[in-house]
């Protein structure tokens, strides 16, 4: 696979999911933590982030596996509870110089950190606060990125404003999956609205106070199919791409909402100045890409709010998720990005997959399937890259099998095993095989 010698390889983890230590050194609480030690249980076997990979105190170690793995960038997330324990106001200067600290042990080793300011752990404080349903919110994230940023400014070569802000709207506020669990379709939009504006926020504060970094944002994309060629359903796929991608991407490219979503879901937005949306289009450096599913959809009249019904694939080979493994899907969306919105550039900042790998032996975990996995998908990236498509780099998600959110530790996306009792960690064979893509694309410079 000839990728440029400028290509860049990383892996991305998320600070709820790794840290641990989440009483430690004056960290506040987070919504997480709430959700996962509020009853009934709501995540598979009780789990907790409480420990997770214990990375805050074996950091050190994780940074001298991913050097080991020449990688060259390290996606990571901050905690803003850590930095600021009650969302604004008092900084935790033990909180920020984990960070410090962190970027300082990258840095050594030759590896680019690229940090997400939100992934997910609002302090709970500001959950109290309405969260993002309440306005000031945008407030809050540019004085929490504002903190942060002029500590880590000068270090972070790449700033990513929010995770896959879908999944905090519609998951957290919509479909109560996520904190804080509600089932309320006009205040999803409204979160939406105002993680949209939090971030047209942001951007400028970033670029005063770290202005040689590339700024930009990650979002879950999912290509849309319909399921079979009549108009309706056409119109169904139409739908489903205008709520998961277009809701996000029209804004942060046109600085608009896209009209027939508006005007499908205008009961739902009544208390939205949609036209103060245009502050969310801030020039970005890149756009960050999450690929993990496709959708294939059909027109269901009766299903509010969006009239359509997933379709599932029966012959498709799934992931440990059920996710149907689709690396074509990756292409068609690149391509689509690259048409519809010609970001400057892109980074894949999420691609990965769980299965149920078997326990370690002699010292490595057999994966066959995510080596095939990967495989699959860099060729799908390779494709988009060979018509034209701006990819510049891969951050496979994830380096270290972590908590992965409602799911607990069940499911495993690491590259690396993280032993579930003694936190041990061992490279899988994909750590091989992606050290070995690694080096084959260096060799290509010549
Ligand atoms: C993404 C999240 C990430 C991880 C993967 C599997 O939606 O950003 O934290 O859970 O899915």
């Amino acid at each position: 696979m000839p990728f440029p010698s400028t290509f860049l390889w990383g892996a991305a983890t998320s600070s709820y999911q790794i840290e641990g230590a989440v009483r430690e050194d004056g960290r506040g609480e987070s919504v997480w933590d709430r959700f996962c030690h509020t009853l009934p249980p709501r995540i598979a076997r009780g789990d907790t982030g409480d420990t997770a990979c214990d990375h805050y105190h074996r950091f050190r170690e994780d940074v001298a596996l991913m050097r080991d793995l020449g990688l060259q960038a390290y996606r990571f997330s901050i905690a803003w509870p850590r930095v600021l324990p009650e969302g604004t106001g008092r900084v935790s200067a033990a909180g920020v110089s984990f960070y410090d600290h962190l970027v300082d042990e990258l840095l050594r080793a030759g590896i680019k950190p690229f940090a997400t300011l939100y992934h997910w752990d609002l302090p709970q404080a500001l959950q109290d606060r309405g969260g993002w349903l309440n306005p000031a919110s945008v407030e809050w994230f540019a004085e929490y990125t504002d903190v942060i940023s002029r500590r880590l400014g000068d270090r972070v070569q790449g700033w990513i404003t929010h995770n896959e802000p879908w999944i905090v709207a519609f998951v957290g506020h919509f479909y109560a999956g996520h904190p804080p669990g509600l089932a309320d379709l006009t205040a999803a939009c409204q979160a939406a609205h105002h993680l949209l504006l939090a971030h047209g926020a942001a951007v400028p504060v970033l670029r005063r106070n770290a202005p040689l970094a590339e700024v930009g944002i990650a979002l879950n994309l999912n290509p849309v199919y319909p399921a079979s060629d009549r108009p309706a359903d056409q119109a169904a796929a139409c739908r489903q791409d205008g709520f998961l991608n277009r809701w996000f991407l029209d804004p942060l490219f046109r600085g608009t909402y896209p009209d027939d979503m508006v005007a499908l879901l205008q009961e739902w937005l009544p208390r939205i100045d949609l036209a103060a949306v245009r502050a969310a289009a801030a020039p970005l450096d890149f756009l960050g890409v999450n690929y993990y599913i496709r959708n294939v959809v059909e027109h269901a009249g009766d299903e509010l709010p969006l009239r359509l019904r997933h379709v599932p694939q029966a012959e498709a080979e799934t992931t440990a998720m059920g996710w149907e493994i689709c690396p074509k899907g990756l292409t068609d969306l690149l391509l689509r990005l690259k048409q519809d919105y010609a970001p400057k550039a892109i980074y894949i900042t999420e691609n990965g997959a769980a299965f149920d790998d078997p326990p370690p032996r002699d010292g490595v975990v057999e994966d066959p399937q995510r080596v095939a996995y990967l495989r699959a998908h860099l060729m799908a990236t390779e494709a988009a890259l060979s018509q034209g498509v701006p990819v510049k780099g891969y951050f496979v998600w994830s380096l270290l099998d972590n908590f992965e959110w409602t799911h607990g530790y069940e499911k495993r996306f690491g590259i690396i095993h993280v032993d579930p009792v003694t936190r041990a960690r061992i490279p899988k064979r994909s750590a091989q095989y992606y050290r070995q893509v690694i080096i084959n694309s260096a060799a290509h410079e010549g």
